[in-house]
């Protein structure tokens, strides 16, 4: 049965789920901004993600998008949430207030709707707000897409989780279910403490792991050790296994840093070392780069893109943001390559919209990642990739 879906946030998130669903259901995307809620209306889909476009264009969906809650439908089945939580260091808490007043306004237009958190959320969100507006219809679904693969992995979900246990938990994973282009994703229905917990922590492990490998390269380096060989060496062996083990200036992205955060915060006075651990070697990472590089004696060093992977736009949070940011208050003079980036972007630094003329002025060329583009060059690079790779 084709159902209404009305999903808050055309992020990543918003526009991969809003895309999967639109296959057997009716979907509104509601956006504040009104320039991506133009450019979707015209075809455009205002994320960079090249299969998601590719579907976009290719098909004729049931999908719209508004900026005004007002111009939603009544008959809304489920409503999703995919607005930001970006983490506030003083308050060592994700900010929630656009989700809490985005579920006033769905409440006072109809207390009987349905709500899905797609948004990653501190553990214990979802029953404060059951409780704040007394209902038992807001369930959280953890999201595990990547950017840059957003819409593919909707299709391809490696599991589908529900924190509730009741009938709509059941029609929401069907849901997300027939939406999936896998055969048989697992579905697990837990507590919202639980389902909030399993992002936390996926996450969580995701930074540990990229934290290890970059550890391992810290190690490597000062001790003039092949990291290639030592990471070959050991992840042959099934149990830790050859990927998401290349090396890199640190974990960055929307969510890793943030969310290890959280859970760090979430801990409390619970007793943990590992989890202070992961927000702290990022930063241990990347001092001990600035130091390297710094040795180097470098008057202009050019950042070759800003984005953490290659083939992606996506800079939010990248760790070379915090390098270049500390050599350039180390005097160093900071100019960027980047096809993705505003030449008239405010990052304060200057760009260059030719590479050749960027390679002939830095002295050193940072790169997180490494392509053919580069190769002529790389007695300037420095970078950790070893791998080229990602996954
Ligand atoms: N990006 C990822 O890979 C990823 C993966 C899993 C989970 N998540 C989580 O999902 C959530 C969304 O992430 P994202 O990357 O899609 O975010 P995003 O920043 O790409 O998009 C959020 C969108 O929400 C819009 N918005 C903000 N406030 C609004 C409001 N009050 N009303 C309507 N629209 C509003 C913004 O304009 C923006 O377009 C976050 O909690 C994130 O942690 C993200």
């Amino acid at each position: 049965m084709k159902l209404n879906i009305c999903i808050f946030g055309m992020g990543y998130v918003g526009c991969a789920n809003g895309l999967a669903l639109a296959q057997h259901n009716s979907v509104i995307l509601v956006d504040k901004l009104q320039s991506k809620v133009d450019r979707f209306n015209d075809g455009d889909l205002p994320i960079e993600d090249i299969e998601g476009s590719t579907f976009f264009k290719k098909n004729k969906l049931d999908i719209k998008a508004v900026n005004n809650f007002d111009l939603i439908k009544n008959n809304i089945d489920y409503f999703i949430l995919a607005l930001p939580t970006d983490f506030d260091p003083n308050n060592s808490s994700y900010h929630t207030d656009a989700i809490e007043s985005v579920l006033s306004l769905i409440f006072q237009k109809d207390k009987n709707a349905k709500v899905v958190i797609k948004s990653t959320v501190n553990i214990g969100f979802t029953s404060a707000m059951r409780e704040k507006f007394q209902t038992k219809n807001i369930f959280f679904s953890p999201e595990f897409l990547r950017e840059g693969s957003a819409f593919h992995d909707s299709l391809h979900p490696t599991r589908i989780i529900i924190g509730d246990r009741g009938q709509s938990a059941k029609e929401f994973s069907n849901l997300l279910l027939n939406a999936s282009h896998n055969k048989t994703p697992n579905v697990l229905y837990m507590s919202s403490e639980s389902a909030e917990s399993v992002k936390l922590f996926s996450n969580a492990y995701l930074a540990m792991r990229v934290a290890f490998f970059n550890e391992l390269d810290t190690f490597c380096l000062s001790k003039k050790i092949d990291t290639s060989d030592v990471v070959k060496g050991i992840s042959m062996d099934p149990r830790i296994g050859m990927f998401y083990n290349n090396p890199s200036f640190g974990y960055g992205g929307y969510c890793l840093p943030k969310d290890s955060k959280q859970l760090l915060s979430s801990f409390e006075e619970i007793p943990q070392e590992l989890m202070n651990a992961i927000v702290e070697s990022n930063n241990t990472r990347k001092n001990f780069l600035i130091t390297k590089i710094l040795e180097m004696s470098p008057k202009i060093v050019g950042i070759y893109e800003l984005s953490m992977k290659s083939g992606s736009d996506n800079s939010r949070d990248a760790a070379v943001l915090d390098i270049m940011d500390k050599l350039s208050a180390s005097g160093i003079e900071i100019i960027i390559f980047d096809k993705n980036i505003n030449h008239q972007s405010s990052l304060g630094y200057k760009t260059h919209e030719d590479f050749l003329i960027f390679i002939e002025q830095a002295d050193l060329i940072l790169a997180n990642r490494l392509s053919e583009q580069l190769k002529p060059f790389k007695d300037k690079i420095f970078s950790r990739d070893i791998f080229n790779s990602d996954l």
